[in-house]
């Protein structure tokens, strides 16, 4: 579940990671739970809706086949590549999230999903989506809490740092948690989280959790032999409709205030 193209070797993940956003994007609930953020939005004809951290576009095409005048921004240049060469037509830019090129007030809507983890300050992303919303216009932010991956597995103990290691990885593994709070502080009103939990028992989400042991060995949390007796056992479940993984995705969304 490595979802982040930066690597310090210097090789380019992002044909991978757009392979497991692809993948994230058809897990069951996926497009409810993007429908449910367009609706949060207010999305109609005419909208102004900007997609920060937009990844490979898919929700600014789906957003403009509403209706809306959609634009996604993405800071990483081979993002915003594969988001024009997939939705030809619509308008896509190399942007920092905390530094819009966009005039005050310029937006209806604005959405950021699966993003937030990445920011080191994601109040300044706050602040600039204020900034860049028109007074009553709506933001909605998606994403997991890191620390909460429900898998079922024979060690107990060893799951819970695995996962825990895992999310230590992220730059803010639990800012999930503080999306509410974030929009309170930000100057949003009539705020409201939702939960949707993805459930993953099919065998081929199995690299989703070795992912996550092998991110554990690497971040020095367990050895390689706790690793490979826990994902031989995740593969036993796999083999035997046994896998369980569930993801809680929190959505949060408020009003800008005037
Ligand atoms: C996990 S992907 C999610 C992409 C897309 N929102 C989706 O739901 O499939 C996170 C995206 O946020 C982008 N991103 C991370 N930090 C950012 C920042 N500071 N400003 C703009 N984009 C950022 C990454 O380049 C990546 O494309």
């Amino acid at each position: 579940m490595s979802i982040t193209a930066a690597d310090p070797s210097g090789r380019d993940h992002r044909p991978a990671l757009l392979a497991v956003l692809d993948a994230v994007d058809r897990a069951p609930g996926a497009a409810a739970s993007r429908a449910r953020s367009y609706g949060l939005l207010g999305v109609a004809e005419g909208t102004r809706l900007l997609d920060v951290g937009c990844g490979g576009g898919l929700a600014v095409a789906e957003a403009g086949a509403l209706g809306a005048f959609a634009a996604g921004v993405d800071r990483d240049e081979g993002m915003i590549a594969a988001a024009r060469r997939r939705h030809p037509g619509h308008a896509f830019a190399v942007a920092e999230a905390t530094a819009l090129p966009y005039a005050d007030g310029a937006w209806d809507a604005y959405r950021a999903d699966k993003v937030l983890h990445e920011l080191p300050d994601p109040g300044a992303a706050l602040a600039e989506a204020r900034r860049v919303l028109a007074p009553g216009g709506r933001a909605v932010l998606t994403g997991q809490d890191w620390d909460t991956c429900v898998l079922d597995a024979e060690d107990g103990r060893l799951t819970r740092t695995i996962v825990h290691a895992r999310a230590d990885r992220v730059t803010g593994p639990r800012v999930a948690r503080r999306f509410r709070g974030l929009l309170l502080d930000h100057g949003f009103g009539e705020v409201g989280v939702e939960v949707t939990t993805a459930v993953l028992t099919d065998a081929h989400w199995l690299p989703l959790a070795t992912g996550l042991a092998e991110a554990a060995v690497r971040a020095g949390a367990v050895t390689s032999e706790q690793a490979a007796a826990w994902t031989a056992d995740q593969v036993a479940r796999a083999a035997t409709d046994r896998f369980f993984l569930a993801i809680p995705v929190f959505t949060a969304s408020g009003t800008r205030g005037r």
